[in-house]
């Protein structure tokens, strides 16, 4: 079930401190969730289509804000966590949201069981991360350095010249 699904992270963004930022929110998958069931936390909704944002701002919790952007024009090292789920193919969706992260954070990706997690591992340490831990069928990517200069790259280009 979606509500599972999205509530499957629970425990593991727990384990990390500081504001959660959903990337590419569309219908509210996982942020919405994830925000009803940790209502002591902040959550951004982060989409890139404006209609999108239209229906989130309308069910999203107390402790959710809505932000219209892509995740290539936002603060780089400011979330705790960044969550994602069907962003894109897995190598694109690590680079758009690692650089969101501070050190001692992590992005938490949803991703199939046939992801190229070795194409993953790559793309995270370019971007400071550690390589790939799986929790519950969820890809865990520590963050363990500040982004490095270069990242993020212009929007469009991860997925035009994908980093592996
Ligand atoms: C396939 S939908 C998945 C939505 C939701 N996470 C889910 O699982 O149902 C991908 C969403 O990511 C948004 N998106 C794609 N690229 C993005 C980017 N670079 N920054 C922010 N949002 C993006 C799209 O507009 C779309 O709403």
């Amino acid at each position: 079930m979606l509500l599972d699904d999205a509530l499957r992270a629970v425990e593991l963004v727990r384990g990390f401190e500081g504001p959660i930022v959903d990337v590419g929110s569309g219908g509210g998958s996982p942020g919405i969730p994830l925000a009803a069931a940790l209502p002591e936390r902040e959550l951004i909704l982060l989409e890139a289509e404006r209609r999108k944002c239209d229906f989130l701002e309308r069910w999203a919790p107390p402790n959710a804000r809505v932000v219209w952007g892509r995740a290539e024009e936002q603060e780089p090292d400011a979330y705790g966590v960044a969550v994602a789920k069907a962003l894109g193919r897995p190598p694109v969706a690590a680079e758009w949201c690692l650089p969101l992260v501070r050190p001692g954070g992590a992005a938490v990706l949803w991703l199939g069981p046939t992801a190229d997690l070795a194409a993953v591992a790559r793309v995270s340490a370019l971007l400071g991360g550690a390589p790939p831990e799986e929790h519950d069928g969820l890809v865990v990517l520590r963050k363990l350095a500040p982004t490095p200069a270069g990242f993020p790259r212009r929007p469009g280009v991860a997925k035009k010249r994908p980093l592996a």
